[in-house]
């Protein structure tokens, strides 16, 4: 059977809602719902300064902080904006949610500086690997790079599925691949019993489309989340085993995160297994979506104009869900790397985009009389925005790993 290609598809059916506790104005939503926030109000209290470059400081707790000097690309600047996240293009009104940037409690997070991105990965190739949330973030990186070089496109396959950037003067190739599932899947059916298609994943078999690929890479940037919202047949060893939210008779019915954690599984197996493979490995955690006031294809819609603070969010079950199936299988994988010389690291950035309602493009991503599949995006994010704060993160860790 031929590979089915999923790009064509809306790559969201997963929500978020805010329990607004302090306000009675919001209504609170009941259940249906994989992601929750809860919103408490506590006292919040003021942050300490402390110095750059601190190793032992955890740069993924803290805050967001007002920054005026933002932002640091625009979308005359960068020809990389894809159309649906070219928030300021399709009139985005309020320019606030651009100027923040994440600041850990106990060190600084720099903001990312491209020239000392680009020699860090002289020589060096690095891949995105995952969906349409991934592709955003190699966007946003082109889009920080574009101050000092705009790379030339060495593509070897069309559309912008597997896309090749090279930067002639650092000799530094980004390239995407396309694998919202990262394992081997084909459609079911085009529409299933809930409408939205069904899919048969293959939660042992590798996606070959990446997997052969990675030995031309020093690093690869793995992340994956959406996609698994939507209804699938789970197969191992090439038997059915079960199904997430497929609603057929004698098919046994399992939680999405147990198709999750094999994805990641296998994908960290094909990575530790690859004999010339000995980059280093970014599990980009789960990119959480904020649907309030209805799911993705019910009206909801992310309309906040600011972040939250730590002291207002919990992960709460579906998210901590996905974040716990990958870290505990990323954790596994880190151990066996450790024996054959691969490394692996956490880009641990859930808790810091949960506190990023306002990051999204809402019903900027496209004209206001355009007929889309899903009129408000409230899962992937505008560009520039919060996005562009994983690329600090990433500087930071090769910095600290140089
Ligand atoms: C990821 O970061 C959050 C805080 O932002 C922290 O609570 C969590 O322990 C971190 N996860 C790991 C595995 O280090
Ligand atoms: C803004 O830029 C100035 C000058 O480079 C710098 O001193 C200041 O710390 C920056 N502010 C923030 C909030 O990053
Ligand atoms: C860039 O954004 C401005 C609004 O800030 C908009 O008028 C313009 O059409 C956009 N240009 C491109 C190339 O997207
Ligand atoms: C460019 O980098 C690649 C590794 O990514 C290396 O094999 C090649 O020799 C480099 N070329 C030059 C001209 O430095
Ligand atoms: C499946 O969906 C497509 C597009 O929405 C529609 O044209 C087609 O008739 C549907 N097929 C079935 C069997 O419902
Ligand atoms: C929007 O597009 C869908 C399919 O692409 C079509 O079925 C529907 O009739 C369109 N709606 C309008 C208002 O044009």
């Amino acid at each position: 059977m031929k590979e089915f290609h999923f790009s064509k598809l809306a790559s969201f059916s997963g929500t978020i809602k805010i329990l607004q506790i302090h306000t009675p104005k919001f209504v609170l939503l009941i259940a249906s719902t994989l992601i929750l926030v809860t919103v408490v109000i506590h006292h919040h209290t003021p942050l300490s300064t402390l110095k750059y470059g601190n190793p032992s400081c955890n740069i993924f707790e803290g805050e967001w902080i007002w920054n005026p000097n933002a932002t640091y690309y625009t979308n005359t600047t960068c020809n990389h904006i894809h159309n649906h996240q070219n928030c300021m293009k399709f009139g985005r009104p309020d320019t606030d949610f651009l100027k923040w940037r994440w600041k850990p409690n106990d060190c600084e997070l720099p903001i990312f500086d491209p020239f000392k991105f680009l020699e860090l990965v002289r020589g060096k190739a690095l891949a995105f690997v995952g969906d349409s949330v991934g592709r955003n973030h190699m966007q946003s990186l082109l889009c920080l790079l574009s101050k000092v070089e705009r790379p030339t496109d060495v593509s070897y396959r069309e559309g912008q599925e597997f896309q090749r950037w090279y930067y002639p003067t650092y000799n530094f190739t980004v390239a995407v691949f396309w694998t919202p599932y990262l394992v081997r899947a084909t459609q079911a059916e085009a529409n299933g019993t809930t409408n939205m298609g069904l899919i048969n994943l293959y939660l042992d078999e590798y996606d070959l489309d990446w997997t052969t690929q990675i030995e031309e890479f020093d690093y690869i940037i793995i992340s994956a989340g959406q996609w698994f919202f939507r209804p699938t047949m789970f197969y191992e060893n090439n038997k059915l085993v079960g199904c997430f939210k497929c609603l057929k008779d004698g098919v046994k019915s399992l939680e999405l995160s147990y198709g999750y954690g094999k994805a990641f599984q296998t994908a960290f197996r094909a990575i530790n297994s690859s004999p010339n493979f000995k980059g280093t490995t970014y599990l980009r955690t789960f990119s959480p979506a904020h649907f309030e006031n209805g799911i993705w294809n019910e009206g909801g819609n992310c309309v906040r104009k600011k972040p939250l603070k730590s002291s207002e969010i919990t992960l709460d079950y579906g998210a901590l869900w996905l974040y716990n199936a990958q870290v505990d299988k990323f954790k596994i994988a880190e151990e066996e790397g450790k024996r054959n010389g691969k490394q692996f690291r956490l880009l641990n950035t859930t808790h810091a985009m949960f506190m990023r309602p306002d990051g999204h493009p809402s019903s900027y991503g496209h004209w206001p009389k355009e007929n889309v599949t899903s009129y408000n995006d409230c899962v992937h994010w505008c560009l520039p925005g919060p996005i562009d704060s994983w690329s600090d993160f990433l500087l930071e860790m090769l910095r600290r790993d140089d």
